[in-house]
């Protein structure tokens, strides 16, 4: 049986429905704070909280764990800045109880869920593995500080890890059963979808100064089913014993920047929107575009759902879906 933390948020669900689709045996634990009930599909949902150590360890000794996909983390940019020791208790202490709680249960393989925030503002595009790690936040700063504890806990305990980094996830389960859901909203397209369905008045693009092509920023955009892929892929590369240790960008290697993805949902949509240009939002680095050749040599991960068009489409099905 696989435990999937964080299994109702939005990548861990998508990595949910592709364990079930696999015929795996599934258990979420989520404290729902920000997950959803019905993304959980078919798999067995148990509620509560990783910085509950004891709650953790009950889990452990009811189901028949063999490994673990780590999803469950604070994760919004601007209340991580504002409220850090929520953030550093949440990320860091929840994931130390629950290594700490693997190790007691002699469980030695986890996938965790990393991110682009822990490079910052990178020197050079694309950004490889080896880039200069400078988290630009707290929340990114968490992730890197977790994946250093990863490497001390395969050191001293031989539990093996892989961490992937992701860019920009978006879209959504291509047969709809899952998608995006957060609470409040900050990211772009979900964003846009909600000025498009005319919940918003306008879209506010942050900043029309960046040294890029059209001065707004580029992001390298990947679909969230080719993320739950990856981690799959991952775990049966420990399963394999292929890989101990390791940590993977996952990205398109494209990068669109925010006005041509503005563009795209105006067509996928067929709504015109007004757009604005405002202030530029803080932490924002310019361009962020990821190489992925390790994930694609080391976990032979070849995404398929990562165009442009498909991101938005799925995406936009799932939205009207959910939010009509
Ligand atoms: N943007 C706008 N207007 C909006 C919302 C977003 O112009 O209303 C822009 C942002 O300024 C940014 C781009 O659209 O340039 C993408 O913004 P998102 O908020 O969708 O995504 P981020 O790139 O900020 O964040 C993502 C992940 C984070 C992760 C970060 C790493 O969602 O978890 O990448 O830099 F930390």
């Amino acid at each position: 049986m696989i435990l999937v933390t964080g299994g109702a948020g939005y990548v861990g669900s998508h990595t949910v429905l592709a364990l079930l689709d696999k015929g795996m045996d599934v258990v979420v634990l989520d404290n729902l704070s920000t997950g959803h009930r019905d993304l959980v599909g078919n798999a067995t949902l148990v509620v509560g909280d990783l910085t509950d150590k004891s709650f953790v360890e009950s889990v452990f000794e009811k189901f028949p764990i063999e490994g673990v996909f780590h999803f469950a983390a604070k994760s919004i940019v601007p209340e991580s800045m504002e409220n850090p020791d929520t953030y550093y208790r949440n990320n860091i202490i929840g994931t130390i109880n629950l290594l700490s709680t693997m190790k007691n249960h002699d469980v030695d393989k986890l996938v965790f869920s990393s991110t682009a925030a822990i490079y910052g503002e990178p020197d050079q595009i694309p950004i490889t593995e080896e880039s200069p790690k400078k988290p630009q936040n707290v929340y990114g700063h968490t992730k890197l500080f977790i994946e250093e504890i990863l490497k001390q806990y395969f050191r001293a305990y031989a539990l093996k890890s892989v961490s992937l980094r992701y860019f920009n996830a978006a879209g959504a389960d291509p047969e709809g059963r899952a998608g995006e859901d957060h609470n409040p909203e900050t990211h772009l397209l979900p964003i846009a979808f909600n000025v498009a369905l005319g919940k918003r008045k306008e879209f506010t693009i942050f900043g029309n100064d960046y040294p890029t092509t059209d001065g707004t920023c580029i992001r390298d955009f990947i679909h969230v089913s080719d993320l739950a892929e990856a981690h799959l892929l991952a775990f049966e590369k420990l399963e394999s014993g292929e890989l101990s240790c390791h940590s993977f960008n996952l990205g398109s290697e494209k990068g669109y920047s925010v006005n041509q993805i503005v563009q795209t949902v105006k067509d996928i949509t067929g709504r015109d929107f007004p757009v604005t240009y405002g202030e530029r939002r803080a932490g924002d680095p310019a361009i962020l575009i990821a190489s992925s050749q390790q994930a694609h040599e080391k976990l032979q991960w070849r995404p398929k759902y990562s165009n442009l068009e498909s991101i938005v489409s799925t995406a936009w099905m799932w939205h009207k879906k959910r939010f009509k």
